[in-house]
């Protein structure tokens, strides 16, 4: 079976962008699992359902159909009941309200059986917060990705800026605290290094050597 890979961290880490780089050099599939918590909260807000009511995410999530796609660049593509929400899942509104669809139980059930079906399939890149404690624990491969907040928070920023968006450092600064406060001292899978993960400070790192120190590491360089 071709391995299972992996990667975890906090908010504006780089994981996306270095699982998807790692996926495709190695010739393996990615799966983006943050954007399934995006995905649901796009429908949460759209149905203007409390963010903090636990049942009714519960029941949203079990009814929507979320389907997965590999798209160009090997991008995750995302159907919500038949919709490309891929745009929409990037939304400043949906960065602030994911943290609390994503702490909820009823709504991790469902995302992470979906993400474990994936994973048995062997030969995936998967990054979140939880994947190598929870959703793949006996993954061949785990890395923990961190840099410092002011980083993290500068990258997400030219992302946002890139697309036109207008928001200042010191507000960026406090959303990602705010959401790696949420996914942290959640109760359910919070966001946490396995034991055995390798963990890369990307502070100072391009985006480049992230890639290369984990693709190295999985050929045995
Ligand atoms: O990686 P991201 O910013 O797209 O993640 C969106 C949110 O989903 C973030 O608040 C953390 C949460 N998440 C999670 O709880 N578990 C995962 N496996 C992936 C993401």
């Amino acid at each position: 079976m071709k391995p299972r890979i992996a990667i975890d961290g906090p908010a504006g880490a780089g994981k996306s962008t270095v699982a998807r780089a790692v996926a495709r050099q190695l010739g393996l599939a990615y799966l983006d699992t943050g954007a399934m918590y995006r995905a649901i909260t796009v429908a949460a807000l759209r149905e203007n359902i409390d963010l903090e009511d636990g049942d009714a995410l519960g029941r949203l999530t079990r009814r929507l159909q979320l389907d997965i796609q590999s798209g160009e660049d090997n991008q995750n593509v995302i159907f919500l009941d038949g919709e490309n929400v891929s745009e929409a899942i990037r939304l400043p509104v949906v960065s602030r309200g994911v943290s609390y669809v994503a702490r909820c139980p009823e709504v991790r059930d469902v995302m992470v059986d979906k993400q474990r079906q994936i994973g048995a399939r062997g030969g995936t890149v998967m990054d979140g917060r939880d994947i190598g404690t929870n959703v793949m624990p006996d993954a061949e491969y785990k890395f923990y990705l961190t840099a410092s907040l002011g980083e993290r928070a500068r990258r997400r920023l030219a992302e946002l800026t890139a697309k036109g968006e207008t928001l200042e450092l010191p507000q960026m600064i406090s959303e990602i605290s705010a959401r790696d406060k949420i996914d942290s001292e959640r109760e359910c899978a919070p966001l946490k290094a396995a034991d055995d993960a390798i963990h890369i400070d990307t502070t100072e790192m391009t985006t480049e050597e992230v890639i290369s120190t984990i693709v190295h590491t999985v050929n045995g360089q």
